[in-house]
């Protein structure tokens, strides 16, 4: 091995114990995984949710109260072969038995459940297909006359006047407007209490004439009119884009805007942007037929007919577990979305008071770990959950495998949070199987010696179990060991531990005949370097500003593109800097 001597002149670090972990670029350490059937750890992970669920099911527990909690859960992937990765469907006996029960007798993928804020995904959606996100940074007063009159008082008054000019339509859409979450709905006492039950409960008496006693809320419903008086009178929570603060108003007031815009009802423009381009036929914008539906009880104790009115666009709809799915896979393909758009709406609109959790549009962002020995590898999931009534609701998507769930749940007696514990259930056996399920088809399909056609390149791909990405070894030019030579002038320093690995850099070039070129990004890394868990500042994670850092005639060193044939297989590795391209033995 020959090493130029001035790398060896650098300066040396001093040698530690603890080496660091790799760390990838945000986004997919592998390729994608698409036949989940293949994949023993899928396979092991379904025998086990199969398991967990049936035992759910049979005993009544505190956990589900499945005997009067009916659900539908689907996981689902983009891959064309298989859509469906699991599901799983559970009718409570006592809707079964119900003599004079007014919807389904049992769940199934097509029963038709209440959404409650889930409802936001479709409201976000449909405004992203109908005007994109240009107008985004753009004040909400521009599209809405009522508050564009009012933006001035908090000039005088901010603690009690929003500064309706500085709330963009994004910070609606991102919860970030900092004015109240709902006006006259669920939150107000004086809707769900009379006014001597109010008092004993400790609040003062107020005059029937006082302005700021809602006149209209639950019941009869505000018009356009009244909300914005009432409204404009209610105090802001915080300054915009100070903190995430859920609002339901928010999306009403997105729905007035994005009506104005097109000129059209909000419902309207759902259906024809969203709802029927997909093929969405269980799914309702409001007042769904009985027939179809999941109903606990009574209709009125279930409300399944209650309407939330202007505020529909913030949790009113109905749908299916089946068109959940579909619209988180219409998400992930970009469907009706270009790609580009999709990539900025998956990201959060702003961190959270939680260290692993972010708000975005109108996602609530959870890093999940995937557990590494030695390895950092986060995976960012977009969910969004609802209830309302006997209902609730939860879709999650993982980007990163192009995979998601969808759950959904009624029941007089489901225990609260049951769809995030259905979710902490289903996540905890899904992720580490569906990263296990990608490292399986990574290793079989790019793992192997490559060589060019001289032999003067060639390398190996491997994976291991306790790292993420590709690992590249034996990696030599002109008989350099290039991983070394890579990590020393990255990092301009000798001796390292070199470690190269490579993740899919979401950039392909698809050839008529379907056969493709796929870039991957290195990560140049030594592992001699401490590992550090707890710092304040200092970081095992820099590796987003060390990308390209070294380069040979424009060309990066830590850019490698595979050639993929039409049937899949893949065929050889070019190394830019190095212009060699080895063919796969
Ligand atoms: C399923 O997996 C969980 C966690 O991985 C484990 O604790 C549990 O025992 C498994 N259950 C069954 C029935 O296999
Ligand atoms: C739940 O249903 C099972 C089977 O129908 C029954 O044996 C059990 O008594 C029920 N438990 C409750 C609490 O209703
Ligand atoms: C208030 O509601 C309670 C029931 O919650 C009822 O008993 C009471 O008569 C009502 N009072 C008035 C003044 O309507
Ligand atoms: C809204 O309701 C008020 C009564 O509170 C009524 O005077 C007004 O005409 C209504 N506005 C619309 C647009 O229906
Ligand atoms: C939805 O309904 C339309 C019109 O009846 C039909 O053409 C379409 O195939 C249906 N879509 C699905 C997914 O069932
Ligand atoms: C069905 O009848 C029972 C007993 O009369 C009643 O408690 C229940 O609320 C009724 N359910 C519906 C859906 O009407
Ligand atoms: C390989 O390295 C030798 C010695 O540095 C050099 O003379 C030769 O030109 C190199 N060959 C290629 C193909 O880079
Ligand atoms: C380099 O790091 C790997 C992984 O920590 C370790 O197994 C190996 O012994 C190290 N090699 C040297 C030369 O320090």
């Amino acid at each position: 091995m020959k090493t130029a001597s001035f790398l060896l002149a650098a300066v040396a670090t001093a040698t530690t114990v603890l080496a660091g972990p790799n760390c990838p670029p945000l986004g997919p350490v592998y390729e994608k995984p698409y036949r989940f059937k293949d994949s023993a750890a899928m396979q092991s992970a379904i025998a086990n949710l199969t398991a967990v669920f049936q035992a759910l099911d049979q005993n009544n527990s505190p956990a589900m109260r499945a005997n009067t909690t009916s659900y539908s859960i689907e996981v689902f992937s983009t891959s064309e072969e298989e859509p469906l990765i699991f599901s799983w469907h559970h009718t409570a006996a006592a809707l079964r038995e119900a003599k004079n029960n007014s919807g389904v007798r049992e769940t199934s993928a097509d029963a038709v459940y209440r959404l409650g804020s889930l409802t936001k995904v479709f409201t976000v959606y449909t405004w992203l297909v109908q005007d994109g996100d240009v107008k985004w940074n753009e004040p909400i007063t521009k599209y809405v006359p009522e508050l564009a009159a009012a933006a001035d008082s908090a000039r005088d008054d901010p603690v009690a006047h929003v500064p309706w000019d500085e709330v963009t339509i994004g910070a609606l859409a991102g919860q970030l407007s900092g004015a109240i979450r709902d006006y006259g709905l669920m939150s107000e006492v004086t809707q769900e209490f009379n006014q001597s039950d109010a008092v004993q409960l400790g609040f003062p008496p107020l005059e029937p004439s006082d302005p700021m006693l809602p006149k209209c809320g639950q019941w009869p419903q505000c018009n356009r009119t009244e909300f914005f008086k009432g409204l404009l009178r209610a105090y802001p929570s915080f300054a915009p884009f100070a903190t995430p603060a859920y609002t339901n108003t928010g999306y009403q007031i997105l729905a007035y805007a994005l009506e104005s815009i097109k000129g059209k009802s909000f419902q309207t423009l759902m259906e024809e942007s969203v709802l029927r381009p997909l093929g969405l036929n269980h799914t309702y914008f409001q007042k769904a037929p009985a027939e179809v539906g999941i109903i606990p009880g009574t209709r009125k104790g279930a409300n399944w007919d209650y309407q939330l009115g202007d505020e529909n666009p913030a949790g009113n709809m109905y749908s299916s577990v089946a068109d959940i799915s579909a619209l988180g896979r219409a998400i992930m393909r970009s469907t009706l979305l270009p790609p580009v758009l999709t990539r900025r709406w998956l990201r959060p609109a702003s961190m959270s008071s939680e260290l692993v959790a972010g708000v975005g549009y109108p996602w609530g962002v959870r890093r999940v770990v995937v557990p590494y020995a030695n390895g950092k590898h986060v995976v960012d999931a977009f969910n969004k959950a609802g209830s309302i009534g006997y209902y609730s609701s939860l879709l999650v998507l993982l980007p990163d495998y192009d995979a998601g769930f969808s759950v959904l749940i009624a029941g007089p007696q489901t225990p609260g949070n049951t769809n995030f514990n259905l979710a902490d259930l289903l996540g905890t056996r899904l992720v580490p199987a569906l990263e296990a399920a990608a490292r399986e088809h990574a290793d079989a399909k790019f793992g192997g010696e490559y060589v060019d056609e001289t032999g003067t390149a060639s390398l190996r791909l491997t994976t291991q179990p306790d790292r993420p990405g590709l690992g590249v070894e034996n990696w030599v030019r002109n008989g350099t060991n290039m991983g070394y030579i890579a990590v020393v002038l990255q990092g301009g320093y000798s001796p390292v531990n070199a470690s190269v690995r490579l993740y899919p850099a979401g950039l392909e070039t698809v050839r008529e005949d379907g056969s493709k070129r796929v870039a991957f990004k290195a990560v140049f890394e030594d592992l001699n370097q401490p590992a550090r868990p707890d710092s304040m500042f200092s970081t095992d994670c820099g590796t987003w500003v060390a990308f390209t850092g070294v380069v040979y005639g424009t060309q990066p060193l830590d850019q490698f593109i595979f050639e993929i044939d039409a049937e899949g297989k893949v065929v050889s590795i070019e190394n830019l800097a190095l212009r060699a391209v080895m063919k796969k033995r």
